[in-house]
């Protein structure tokens, strides 16, 4: 593979000497060449930018310079991808992707970026992809070809040496890595997990196989196969912007908690916006939303080691479709490793609800804050 980048700081690109890429250009697998674009200024200023057309702040990459370097560079029509925060986002799959072609060119811009008639003509060079590292701007797109360079090379066919390997990391399989150990097995009075010392490669690939998953919700929620939510919709992580309309549905299905429980007082209808933006910094929430429309949420945190589940809420007109025991489920599956067990609290005259945890595993455990019952249920 040849791998061509062009930019104005070519020693930002040095330390792809140093890395695996550099020792796999040593065994011909890798031809790389890094460019200053200022070899292809004319002026004496080595000038690479100006004002932009329309105003506004920053400069733009001068299309004359990128156009020369492009002509010299793109030969034989190569995949030429411009590093920009405006691109489509960088993935293993696209990694993947530019590890079966023989050419790359990467095109380091800066500033505002580059003019966007460099981009149309290199599209006559070769095929274009411009590329994002992630939702977050630097100040150039060098760190980006470190990073895209190093993610393709060491996919490209004997490059590395455990192809195994490979195949286990994060993102391979669509899922985060589960967590790894190594000797000795207590460190710091701390165990690695029993099951991983059984000799079970059964229950040990299980186990990998849950505790990715597990991750994989929590922290990426957005990589999971869309659930199966009955009658459809999105369930995601909540993030800030759901605050008002969570708000909302609390207060509509309490009001109907208090119908149900005359004279208890319910923390959750007493509650401010603050109160509920806080709870979303200190709960893991999650929300599914129905054609845009927020129509369910839950809530956990772990006490101890036990998650502690609450909030289930399902708006009033699309209550007794499964909506509430999928959210339970949903809720429960986030829970971390080191829970054992799940509690909740419900009303004590809240006979459907009660009904719906008893089927779900739950069991009551005494008396709750006044007026409420605890059911609680042991991990599986
Ligand atoms: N240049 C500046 N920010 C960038 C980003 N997030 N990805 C790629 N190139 C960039």
């Amino acid at each position: 593979m040849r791998v061509d980048i062009v930019s104005i700081f070519p020693d930002y690109l040095a330390p792809l000497e140093l890395s695996l890429a550099g020792r796999a250009q040593g065994r011909g697998l890798l031809d790389i060449a890094v460019h200053d674009l200022r070899a292809w200024t004319s002026d004496r200023h080595r000038t690479v930018d100006d004002t932009p057309y329309g105003g506004g702040a920053g400069m733009v990459m001068k299309p004359e310079p990128w156009g020369e370097a492009l002509d010299e560079v793109a030969t034989g029509r190569p995949t030429i991808v411009f590093t920009t925060p405006s691109g489509e986002p960088f993935t293993q799959g696209l990694a993947r992707d530019l590890a079966t072609r023989e050419h790359l060119v990467l095109a380091c811009g800066r500033y505002e970026g580059i003019d966007q008639r460099v981009v149309e003509h290199a599209a006559t060079l070769g095929e274009v992809l411009e590329v994002s590292l992630g939702d977050y701007v630097l100040n150039g797109g060098e760190v980006a070809a470190l990073a895209i360079t190093e993610a393709v090379v060491r996919l490209v066919p004997g490059f590395m040496g455990n192809a195994a390997s490979l195949l286990e990391e994060s993102h391979e399989d669509g899922l985060l890595e589960y967590p790894v150990y190594t000797k000795p097995a207590t460190w710091r009075e701390r165990e690695v997990p029993a099951v991983l010392l059984s000799g079970d490669h059964a229950a040990i690939a299980r186990w990998r196989r849950e505790q990715a998953v597990r991750r994989t919700a929590e922290r990426r929620p957005d990589l999971l196969p869309p659930s199966a939510v009955p009658g459809g919709g999105e369930l995601r992580h909540a993030v800030p912007a759901d605050v008002g309309e969570l708000y909302t549905l609390q207060l509509c299905c309490w009001v109907q908690e208090q119908h149900a429980n005359p004279g208890v007082r319910i923390p959750a209808l007493h509650e401010s916006l603050e109160d509920m933006r806080r709870s979303l910094e200190e709960w893991t929430w999650l929300v599914l939303r129905r054609g845009g429309r927020l129509v369910a949420a839950a809530r956990g945190r772990i006490e101890d080691d036990t998650w502690d589940v609450g909030r289930l809420m399902v708006a009033p007109d699309l209550q007794g479709q499964g909506l509430g025991r999928f959210m339970l489920a949903e809720i429960e599956s986030v829970a971390p490793p080191a829970v054992t067990a799940y509690t909740l609290f419900t009303g004590a005259q809240s006979l459907d609800n009660i009904r719906m945890y008893k089927r779900a595993g739950y069991r009551l455990r005494g008396e709750g804050p006044p007026g409420a019952v605890r059911l609680a249920k042991p991990r599986r």
